[in-house]
């Protein structure tokens, strides 16, 4: 244990930046975003009896696995941007591909790839990577025992909790989903809305991790009904392929935009790059954007002449770095950049064919902490699609993650979801599939200022985006930026705008973009459920999403403290 400790804290020395803050010293009012109002309780509580922002991480992330079990969980794999201390941190627990996968697991004979089989059952899984991300960061910045942080989900596993009426688990499509092909609806299928839900092998499991640590999960009782689930499912994790789950501690992307200093993702994940090439492209065009009012039509077309450069970059060069090369000084570059924002149309929509194509999944979940002290954590984990493969581990009472779909099925080839991709994000044993997720914090005057993060696959980044802009180039309050109708482009289909359908755009900005040649498509579900915190003048704000269930909390800090 103490030689792990010591080897964790060496990659740590070269994976924090240290920006050269000094630590807040005055107490804060410490805050949380969490998806669900249990999430933001237990971090609210730890927080009162002055845990640190990880401790109010780790025991959220144990509680959503519980209450929130569409994204939350033991069995899947997320990022976490990290400010403590003054320094940053990114931690990248992603799920990886099993020693057994390959390339080309998901096509039949013919070449083609097989409907479904990288979502739902037990060949969609990677290895998860969660119990580990969650006790490598416990064993450095936590200050609380571990034991403590599990509690609040063990009590929750035992006893229940009440299940929500906004979930889409009840319009019944989850267990139509799954009916028959996985063990989901045994699991799943009594959640009622209103009604408490026990979860006992839950319960049992958590047990485990909380007296073993990691290791049941990896080499002991856990791992054995893991594999064994596997095993009943022609699934391909192996013990040996758990024992071998490695969380990594990488350098996070920090660059500067404006006055400010952007802490994100940087790859396995797309997200911070993305984030990265969507302000700098708009910051470039400038001048087109002058009195362009918010959500108009030429807000919209500008916004998607933007994406499609994004997103065109993102399907040809972004994989896990441990297996491609990814050019991420190039795209970050100033006369790259400079290059990509002249290609900008600003009176008509760029050609799709002329620009190389990009696109990807939905569901996972972000929650948004920080301390008294002005530490600061953004943490999105995810099993994929809501509920992961609908595969349950069978007496360990959790799901397992759809991640595989991540990659590319086919390279160049959309696969049975419509993910576009290249060899750099091909099937390789042991490689972590690419992501969108965008855990995010802004630093002004080397301070925390917001702390934001969503689900929404693709739509991640561009979410977030739009929420930057709206907050810094609109003037919006926090509430007022994150409940702002958003929209999407992605680049593929080609000039289709995705809209909310409650939040729709309004209809002559509709008509003007069918005008100009755009489709618009609106799917029924929504684009993201941001969680954000942000510490301007006027204190510290919390927002939770309008479209989710989330809840914020703030902590005032205790008149005894310093
Ligand atoms: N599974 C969604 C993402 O990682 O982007």
């Amino acid at each position: 244990m103490l030689l792990r400790q010591i080897s964790l804290i060496s990659c740590l020395i070269l994976a924090s930046l240290n920006l050269n803050a000094t630590a807040k010293t005055q107490q804060l009012t410490a805050a949380v975003a969490s998806p669900d109002q249990y999430g933001a309780q237990v971090a609210a509580e730890i927080l009162r009896q002055g845990g640190n922002a990880v401790d109010a991480a780790v025991a959220t992330a144990f509680t959503l696995a519980v209450t929130y079990p569409e994204a939350g969980n033991l069995g899947g794999g997320g990022f976490l941007t990290l400010w403590f201390n003054g320094k940053a941190y990114f931690l990248d627990y992603r799920e990886t591909a099993p020693a057994r996968a390959h390339r080309d697991m998901y096509l039949n004979a013919e070449g083609e790839v097989i409907e479904n089989l990288s979502l739902i059952g037990h060949q969609a899984s990677g290895v998860p990577g969660t119990v580990m991300g969650m006790w490598q960061l416990h064993q450095l910045f936590g200050s609380k025992s571990w034991p403590e942080l599990l509690a609040p989900a063990i009590q929750l596993a035992e006893q229940g909790f009440i299940v929500p009426d906004k979930a889409y688990l009840y319009e019944g499509d989850m267990l139509q989903r799954f009916a028959g092909k996985t063990n989901f609806v045994a699991y799943f299928g009594k959640m009622q809305p209103g009604e408490r839900f026990v979860q006992a092998e839950l319960a049992a499991t958590l047990k485990r991790l909380a007296a073993e640590g990691p290791s049941d999960f990896y080499q002991g009782k856990t791992a054995e009904l893991i594999v064994a689930e596997m095993q009943r499912g022609g699934g391909l994790i192996s013990m040996a392929d758990l024992a071998a789950y490695q969380a990594v501690w990488r350098t996070p992307l920090v660059t500067r935009w404006r006055d400010r200093q952007l802490i994100t993702a940087p790859p396995p994940s797309s997200g911070g790059i993305a984030l990265q090439q969507l302000l700098t492209l708009k910051e470039l065009n400038q001048q087109h954007f002058q009195d362009v009012a918010h959500n108009s039509a030429q807000y919209v077309h500008l916004m998607a002449e933007i994406a499609k450069r994004v997103f065109a970059d993102r399907a040809d060069y972004l994989g896990d770095p441990a297996f491609t090369e990814v050019p991420s000084q190039k795209l970050l570059a100033p006369d790259y950049l400079a290059r990509r924002a002249q290609e900008i149309n600003p009176k008509a929509i760029s050609a799709t064919e002329t620009i190389k194509p990009g696109l990807e999944s939905e569901q996972t979940t972000h929650f948004s902490i920080v301390d008294h002290a002005g530490n600061a954590v953004s943490n999105t984990y995810t099993l994929n699609l809501d509920y992961g493969s609908g595969v349950v581990v069978s007496g360990a009472g959790f799901l397992l993650n759809n991640e595989m779909d991540d990659f590319s099925a086919k390279p160049g080839v959309p696969n049975a979801f419509g993910v576009v991709g290249s060899d750099a994000n091909a099937i390789a044993p042991g490689k972590r599939m690419l992501s969108s997720m965008t855990p995010t914090i802004v630093l002004k005057d080397n301070q925390p200022e917001l702390v934001i993060g969503t689900p929404g696959g693709s739509t991640i980044f561009t979410s977030i985006f739009q929420v930057i802009n709206n907050l810094y180039d609109f003037n919006m309050t926090a509430e007022q930026a994150v409940a702002a109708p958003r929209f999407h482009h992605q680049l593929l289909p080609k000039d289709q705008i995705r809209m909310e359908s409650v939040q729709a755009l309004a209809e002559p900005v509709q008509a003007e973009l069918t005008a100009r040649g755009y489709s618009l498509h609106t799917p029924n579900w929504d684009l993201g459920d941001i969680q954000l915190i942000l510490l301007n003048q006027d204190g510290t704000q919390a927002v939770s999403d309008p479209r989710g269930r989330g809840a914020t909390r703030l902590i005032a800090a205790s008149p005894s403290q310093p």
